[in-house]
């Protein structure tokens, strides 16, 4: 699959690859000027403008050739009344790297300006951004949709716009109209603070980097046999014992309750919503080594280092563990806005399959109580659940459970599907034989396999009106520094987040690959510490 990584079999395919050859095409006669020496100096040289290579592809581009805007330190931005953080988001970012004042304001002029504001054209997380000559005008329907069409608007100017420290411009972009919203209103990426222990600080930064993909659902998964992450009130054992170690034996770690706030306040600055996950009935042994009394012999098994799964289970005859199950659940709907608690669900195979389905008959209605939706890995639709709930469709390689029979289940309940399949979704799995870190037992995932899928093809049963997006997890078992984690996600996980927000007819490879490569380089000065995969062709300086 490798193929030759400095030619675009793409060339001359349908669009959107034909829109991005156009536009190369525009900035190549921008830097050839008939007539104009080469060496008549920079005031005679037209600037060269970068064609717009965007991940995930817009639903609608047009390029304006011959069109560009070039921010100057007189550029002044403009955030109308009702564009939330999108402004003073799209002002951090620039003045790091421009160094120019770019002051933000609620009203202004109509040249050299940035523009954001409200527009009844517009729905959901849709956008309308257009780069003319003497101005940039965003419009959406929502803040959520002027944020997104903030990440288009960065991905058009040049990589060095992501730098943390001031670079020289120009800063440049070429003439667009785009017209974009999302196909699916779910996508996710999953992080496991339990297998290890992430900061506060760590969860931010990759949150702005999934952000930058227009991802708009942090999935994090809060306690598993290794660790448990978030302090309880009235279980203080949980996190401070459960949460004390790690896959490996490692110190481990726990977020407080203000810690777990932070994240939900600094993921809905950026309009993604938390999704909490506590994982049962099997996952438990954190909680099961905290308290004796939640053991069926009231014995607490030790505290667990390795990577085994399926031995644990909570004990599902005693009442104690409903209100745990409660209390857990109540605490974190309260800090929560989002609509959704994920109650795990998964390789529950210590469990029998009647105490299995007691355990999701019972957890439907606490999760209803806390007035919130439930979300569960695929085999929670062996169970009986709700309209409304969400079955994660995870497990395509796990012998003899078939996952695709339980995600069917559930939609026959009623429920939505998000897909996450793990020989294509889970960025924990090894690139090929020699990646350092991950796993294989789901298979190796190429950029390209991660990224040549349709999530209405994938389960027979499961049409795209059941499918309420996609999420790409990352297990953390093999994980550990923010470089482990960049090198897992980047590049598929913008592959995920294209693949739920770009139509399935405008999709190729041959095109994706070009824009992907596009995206190296602002990694670079980032920096992200991404896996330059043999498929992409990265360029070269
Ligand atoms: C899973 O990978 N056990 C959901």
């Amino acid at each position: 699959m490798a193929g030759s990584p400095r030619t675009d079999p793409g060339t001359g395919r349908a669009h959107p690859g034909r829109r991005v050859l156009a536009a190369a095409a525009v900035a190549a006669a921008l830097v050839a000027v008939p007539g104009v020496p080469a060496s008549a100096g920079p005031l005679h040289t037209p600037r060269p403008v970068a064609p717009p290579r965007l991940v995930p592809a817009p639903a609608s581009l047009r390029t304006l050739p011959g069109v560009s805007f070039t921010l100057t330190r007189h550029t002044r931005i403009v955030a109308r009344p009702g564009s939330g953080t999108a402004g003073s988001y799209l002002a951090g970012i620039l003045r790091r790297s421009t160094g120019y004042p770019l002051p933000l304001t609620a009203s202004g002029g109509s040249r050299d300006v940035i523009s954001l504001g409200l527009s009844g054209r517009e729905k959901g997380e849709g956008y309308r951004l257009d780069v003319t000559r003497a101005s940039v005008r965003l419009e959406a329907g929502s803040a959520a949709g002027l944020f997104r069409g903030v990440q288009t608007l960065r991905q058009l100017l040049p990589p060095a716009v992501e730098s943390p420290t001031v670079r020289p411009g120009p800063w440049t972009m070429p003439g667009v109209a785009v017209q974009d919203s999302p196909r699916f209103a779910w996508r996710g990426t999953m992080l496991d603070v339990s297998r290890h222990f992430f900061t506060v600080k760590q969860v931010e930064r990759y949150i702005d980097l999934a952000a930058l993909y227009k991802i708009n659902t942090l999935h994090l998964h809060l306690s598993d046999d290794q660790g448990w992450r978030i302090a309880i009130n009235g279980w203080p054992r949980l996190a401070a014992y459960g949460g004390s170690t790690a896959v490996g034996g490692g110190k481990g770690g726990y977020y407080t309750q203000a810690d777990y706030k932070a994240i939900v306040r600094y993921a809905a600055d950026r309009y993604m919503n938390v999704v909490p996950e506590i994982d049962g009935p099997s996952h438990t042994n954190a909680a099961l080594a905290s308290y004796a009394k939640l053991n069926c012999d009231d014995k607490a098994p030790p505290l667990y280092t390795g990577t085994e799964v399926g031995f644990s289970s909570w004990c599902i005859a005693k009442p104690v563990t409903y209100e745990l199950l409660n209390d857990v659940l109540g605490q974190l709907a309260e800090m929560t806005p989002g609509p959704y608690l994920h109650i795990g669900g998964d390789e529950a195979h210590s469990t029998t399959p009647a105490d299995y389905a007691t355990f999701i008959g019972k957890l439907g209605p606490i999760v209803a109580k806390h007035g919130k939706k439930m979300v569960g890995w695929n085999e929670i639709g062996a169970g009986k659940i709700a309209p409304g709930s969400v079955a994660q469709y995870w497990n395509t390689a796990t012998g003899s459970e078939d996952g695709t029979q339980t995600a069917r289940d559930a939609v026959a309940q009623g429920a939505k599907v998000v897909m996450s399949p793990a020989n294509r979704a889970y960025l924990d799995m090894k690139y090929d034989e020699s990646t350092p870190l991950g796993q294989d037992w789901a298979g190796l995932i190429e950029v390209r396999d991660s990224y040549e899928w349709d999530p209405a093809a994938l389960v027979d049963g499961v049409a795209e009106k059941d499918v309420l997006g996609v999420e790409a997890p990352l297990w953390s078992e093999t994980l550990v520094t923010n470089d482990d984690i960049d090198y897992m996600a980047f590049p598929r996980l913008p592959s995920i987040a294209e693949i739920g927000w770009t139509p399935q007819s405008q999709r190729t490879w041959s095109d994706f690959r070009v824009r992907l490569a596009a995206q190296g380089p602002r990694w670079s000065v980032m920096p992200v510490h991404y896996y330059r995969s043999p498929q992409v062709p990265w360029p070269t300086s």
